[in-house]
């Protein structure tokens, strides 16, 4: 595998060499993160591998961003944008992760792995590995929509629906990893994987939004948070930014592990609640402490959102701007408006919302 990078432990600072499967600090257990041995020009994200010229792309990345003037008008606010991450290849955010984690396991000469996703992770995984002929077993809850499961199944992948909430897959994937000895390649939890989502924060650094104020993300393990907070640094690190964006990280009441860290409030799993926004149950997210990190690094604040909130915000996107966005996504919206509500969000303010996944993958809520 490419030198070009090692692994960095992200409590003890523990530097590895590159694998594909370690996907825990071997001293203390927490994730890990890539590392350069040289510093970013800011021109373009890094990537960890040898030849980024082959990067196995279906034509990810540069989604659009666009303006939300009625409900900007609607909410008092003069700068308001949506990234339209449902115009990715596999109709989510995801597919930047899927195409450097692939690419990485194709330079490794891995052919098949394992995957465990809500559905997005799973359908954008499956996408990428049928571009690059591996085969890759997506355990997903049997409850996941009808259209992130055929995604799975017409891209050639095997999935494994598993009865019960999200953690289920997680637990029934690494069982299936410690039988079989097929490679787990978590997107929760690879370096690589969130390394993809770096670019998200250069795409947005190069358009009318520049210089944004506030993004604000729907959470469940933090890929697209934490992704965007190292491109942000590496574009402050080159001297390309000035000052990074509050980046804000909203979770359903039902399961809200991160916002209640962020908060000091005292959350344990078994008191999760089932959710509609299926993209972000998530009781125990590896990455936690990352994410608080990130939120208050960065002036961020974490908000708790209830699911008439959710169901609301999905309807009113669509009504008034023609956006057909996932449940999972309208949780920014339901956060945003809380954080005008709180003072945190001010009139005249940049903010960028990213619309993480399509409508048209699950039924509607009714
Ligand atoms: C549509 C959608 N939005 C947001 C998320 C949350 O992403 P993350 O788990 O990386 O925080 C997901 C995750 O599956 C998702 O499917
Ligand atoms: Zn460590």
């Amino acid at each position: 595998m490419s030198l070009s990078h090692t692994l960095r432990c992200i409590a003890c600072a523990e530097s590895l060499q590159p694998t594909l499967t370690t996907l825990e600090c071997p001293v203390c257990g927490f994730p890990l993160e890539v590392e350069y041995p040289d510093a970013p020009d800011g021109l373009s994200p890094r990537l960890p591998l040898s030849r980024p010229e082959e990067i196995i792309s279906l034509g990810e990345g540069n989604t659009p961003l666009i303006h939300l003037p009625r409900i900007a008008a609607e909410l008092g606010l003069n700068q308001l944008w949506a990234k339209l991450e449902f115009e990715a290849p596999t109709g989510s955010f995801k597919d930047r992760g899927s195409a450097v984690l692939i690419s990485v396991a194709r330079e490794a000469g891995l052919t098949e792995f394992v995957e465990d996703s809500s559905g997005n992770a799973g359908a954008s995984l499956s996408a990428y590995a049928a571009a690059a002929g591996m085969l890759c077993h997506v355990f997903a809850p049997s409850s996941a929509g009808i259209g992130k499961k055929n995604q799975i199944r017409v891209f050639g992948a095997l999935l494994h629906e598993v009865e019960g909430p999200r953690q289920a897959s997680t637990d029934a994937a690494r069982e299936f990893v410690s039988e079989r000895g097929i490679p787990w390649l978590s997107h929760a939890m690879s370096p690589y994987f969130m390394e993809g989502m770096k670019a998200f924060a250069y795409e947005l650094s190069d358009t009318p939004a520049a210089p944004v104020g506030h993004v604000i993300f729907p959470v469940g393990n933090g890929s697209l948070l934490i992704g965007a907070l190292k491109g942000y640094r590496e574009l402050v690190q080159a001297g390309k930014l000035a000052e990074m964006p509050a980046l804000h990280c909203v979770q359903a009441e039902a399961i809200r592990p991160i916002v209640a860290a962020i908060n000091n409030e005292d959350w344990p799993a078994g008191a999760a609640a089932t959710t509609i926004a299926s993209g972000i149950s998530v009781t125990s997210p590896p990455r936690l402490s990352q994410v608080v990190d990130a939120v208050r690094e960065t002036g961020g604040q974490g908000v708790a959102v209830d699911e008439a909130s959710i169901i609301g915000w999905q309807k009113r996107l669509a009504m008034s701007e023609g956006i057909f966005g996932e449940a999972t996504s309208a949780v920014a919206f339901a956060g945003l408006e809380r954080l005008i509500a709180d003072g945190v969000i001010a009139s005249d303010d940049r903010v960028v919302v990213p619309v993480t996944g399509s409508g048209l993958k699950e039924p509607l809520p009714q």
